[in-house]
């Protein structure tokens, strides 16, 4: 007789964003003619920039061609783009060697898979709130999860302390609550876990957005942390890539667990159970890389960062108390009324016709806050903002 994976029982009916597309769904049943404005899903709405389409379209016509016809590409992808991505790293002074960069179809896959090569003996440490995809990864596979607070006594970012574990996930700038680690924060993690022998796993799916320069953008830029980090990152959000999907997982050749070299493991891993990133994917990721795909991609940034302010500022206009929108695409406040996360979506939707994030979709942490994405139309992300001001 066949049997299920029991763990997928103690999972939530639905994931966090599948619930919210549900609940819409049925509003939208009931109420045909209103108009919804989404600053839920941390989606991209500005279209691919021009230098990353003129290379799609280069690369489609070689497609065509008997001379320039591509396959199965490259395990770990192909090396133009693992190029790129070891020569970005060094700009900020980090030597990757291009051996250590897998490219993927994306940091949410990668976080997930990254599981595979762990023993299911290991203990993890999981901030709360966070992205949900790290615990229900983690419950999928029944493993048992230590959380750590995140809350507003710590600025939501969590500290080493005596709970020791053997997988310790770190998101900086954090989903949902726009925190970031500092170097000397991320030292202390760093420092936690040589001396525990634990690994991080490092979510750098939103370091584009960071604001200031001595804020880290990766945890390769801390001392030591190549004998205890992988760091996952996406072009999702940096380039708008969230349907095209593309990303990249840097496993350092000095990360040994009981005489294994992760990277060894990771490869092994990915070359069985990954066939790659399409060659036309690949050469769109390339030209993000040029003076011209770097212009253009920050110029969407800043227009995500604008529409983050104005949210912020309607907030502040009402009184609210928010945190992030500054180095992250995400505001984070408290529900007013002492309303409860679900409660207060509710209101939003009916009332208001926004649709946010609930914060206890990130963690019991998250009850009572609310998250909303600046990744709308500016027109749209105008209106909401005035609705916002009649709260
Ligand atoms: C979010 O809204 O938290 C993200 O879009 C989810 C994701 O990146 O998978």
């Amino acid at each position: 007789m066949a049997k299920i994976n029991k763990n997928y029982l103690n999972l939530g009916n639905n994931y966090l964003f599948r619930e919210i597309e549900e609940k819409v769904q049925k509003f939208n049943i009931k109420n045909p003619n209103k108009k919804l404005i989404n600053l839920g899903i941390g989606d991209v709405t500005l279209p691919i920039c021009d230098q990353i389409l003129k290379s799609a379209v280069e690369s489609i016509k070689e497609m065509g061609k008997t001379e320039t016809f591509k396959g199965y590409g490259p395990n770990l992808g192909y090396e133009f783009l693992r190029e790129k991505i070891k020569e970005n790293y060094f700009k900020s002074g980090i030597n990757i060697n291009i051996n250590e960069i897998f490219v993927s179809d994306g940091a949410k896959c990668d976080i997930s898979n990254i599981l595979d090569i762990f023993s299911k003996e290991n203990t993890c440490l999981i901030p709360d709130p966070v992205y949900p995809v790290y615990s229900d990864t983690n419950i999928m596979i029944g493993n048992e999860i230590i959380y750590m607070d995140a809350n507003e006594e710590n600025n939501f970012l969590p500290k080493p302390n005596s709970k020791t574990a053997d997988l310790i996930y770190i998101c900086s700038p954090n989903n949902p609550t726009g925190a970031v680690y500092t170097k000397e924060m991320l030292q202390e993690w760093v420092d936690f876990a040589n001396l525990n022998k634990s690994i991080i796993f490092f979510d750098a799916a939103y370091e584009s957005f960071i604001s200031c320069e001595n804020l880290p953008h990766s945890i390769f830029e801390i001392p030591g942390s190549k004998t205890c980090a992988i760091e996952f990152k996406s072009f999702s959000k940096s380039a708008g890539f969230t349907g095209i999907r593309c990303g990249y997982t840097v496993v350092p050749k000095d990360l040994i667990i009981e005489n294994v070299s992760l990277n060894k493991l990771w490869n092994r891993r990915h070359s069985t159970k990954f066939n790659g990133v399409s060659y036309i994917t690949q050469k769109m990721a390339e030209a993000i890389f040029t003076e011209e795909g770097q212009i253009q991609c920050q110029k969407n940034i800043n227009y995500y960062k604008e529409n983050a302010k104005i949210i912020a500022n309607s907030l502040k206009s009402v009184e609210m108390k928010f945190f992030g929108g500054y180095h992250a695409p995400y505001v984070w406040f408290k529900c007013p009324k002492n309303m409860y996360s679900w409660e207060f979506f509710d209101y939003l939707l009916k009332n208001l016709n926004i649709i946010g994030t609930p914060g206890s979709g990130f963690g019991k942490n998250g009850e009572k806050y609310m998250r909303f994405s600046s990744f709308g139309r500016r027109e749209y992300v105008l209106e909401a903002s005035e609705k916002i001001k009649n709260l």
